[in-house]
């Protein structure tokens, strides 16, 4: 699949084999970074070829998607001979991602850059997209630029090795992509929901090239995130403020189900929604979320707070992207606190219950 942008057209290919991996060559102006648990899981497998000098092992925390770890490796790599024309070759979920494209954009005014996204939520949606983003002392992706890779490789064998939460969370956005797709894309999720938490490789192929397909209309025709790109924002304005809250205990794919619940119970109050289609959502979604709230401190005000905290928040009212009669999004500007509040205390009531 290729994906236009301003700066490039870049390509994104599955595959269902580590082929691509195995044939690497590893030349003298290559620099690699792979993510730790990664590295530990797949070294004698895929990564004993790599010359020790020329790699960089990256722990996936939070707290290391900042500036410093960027400026580190971006210091190791001037040890690489060529300068503007030096590759990076990046292995890892979204954290890896966010850094090795932020040190590929600012590195030289911008290197080469190829991204192996090895969780399902990075295969399945923040591959593409062109967005880098660092954490700032307590501001949760701050800093950022726009410069997607020059390729992308997915290997669909990868997601056998994720945790479980880590998969799940994954599931949440390939679910929020189909029931963004409308009432097909729930049937379709419906249907597939077993062979997905199997890990079922044929069924992953299909539903993550799907994925991006569908965030491609997007990205493309709203390459920086002005307009229609923020239909994407659905379930995210809540599940930010859950992913927060929980100090990222709640993984992103996951804290995006949420949102979806809560999105979908303020439209079915407004009557937007017709109660058949949220059970059928949400039927999908309890089978693909496992939170333990009673270890995560779930203050309302906390998370109203940070609700408000929102980039995309601009007034006493707030904005969110709900769903209408039709499924289509809309970005409404006008939902109240009490809404939101009645929407999270059915989620945390029924969060409790499983
Ligand atoms: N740039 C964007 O457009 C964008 C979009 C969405 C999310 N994000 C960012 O992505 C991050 C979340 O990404 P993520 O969910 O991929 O998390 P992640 O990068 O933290 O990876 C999750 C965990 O999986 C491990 N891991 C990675 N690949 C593995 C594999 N194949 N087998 C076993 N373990 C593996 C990692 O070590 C880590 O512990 C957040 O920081 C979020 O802000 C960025
Ligand atoms: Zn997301």
């Amino acid at each position: 699949m290729i994906i236009k942008a301003s700066s490039k057209d870049y390509e994104v290919t599955v595959n269902n084999n580590f082929d691509v991996i195995e044939k690497l060559q590893i030349d003298k102006d290559t620099y690699v970074v792979i993510d730790k648990k990664l590295y530990n899981i797949y070294v004698e497998r895929l990564f004993n070829k790599i010359p020790k000098d020329q790699f960089y092992i990256f722990e996936s925390i939070e707290e290391n998607k900042t500036i410093e770890s960027a400026l580190q490796i971006c210091e190791i790599m001037t040890n690489i001979p060529a300068k503007r024309n030096a590759k990076l070759i990046s292995f890892g979920g979204g954290i890896v991602q966010d850094v090795t494209g932020f040190v590929a954009n600012v590195l030289y005014r911008g290197i080469h850059w190829t991204f192996y996204p090895t969780t399902l939520l990075a295969a399945c949606d923040s591959c593409i997209g062109g967005k880098t983003s660092l954490n700032y002392k307590k501001f949760k992706n701050l800093l950022g630029t726009f410069y997607p890779p020059d390729q992308i490789q997915i290997c669909t064998p990868f997601f056998k090795s994720l945790s479980e939460k880590d998969f799940e969370s994954g599931l949440g956005e390939v679910v929020k992509f189909n029931v963004m797709y409308g009432e097909k894309g729930i049937k379709k999720v419906e249907e597939n929901i077993n062979l997905l938490l199997a890990r079922d490789e044929k069924t992953l192929e299909e539903f993550v090239y799907n994925s991006l397909a569908f965030k491609k209309a997007f990205i493309e025709q709203d390459e920086f995130d002005r307009g229609i790109r923020i239909h994407l924002n659905y379930a995210h304005t809540f599940g930010h403020a859950f992913e927060t809250m929980s100090n990222y205990v709640i993984p992103h794919g996951t804290a995006v189900a949420m949102g979806m619940i809560v999105a979908n119970r303020i439209s079915l109050k407004r009557g937007w929604l017709k109660e058949s289609i949220v059970n059928r959502i949400e039927n999908v979604i309890w089978k693909i979320i496992h939170v333990d709230i009673q270890s995560i401190p779930m203050n309302m005000d906390v998370i109203m707070a940070a609700i408000r905290k929102d980039k995309k928040q601009t007034s006493t009212d707030l904005t969110a992207v709900l769903m209408k009669p039709d499924m289509s999004l809309l970005v409404v500007h006008d939902v109240k606190t009490s809404e939101i509040k009645t929407a999270i205390t059915y989620l945390f009531d029924n969060l409790r219950r499983k």
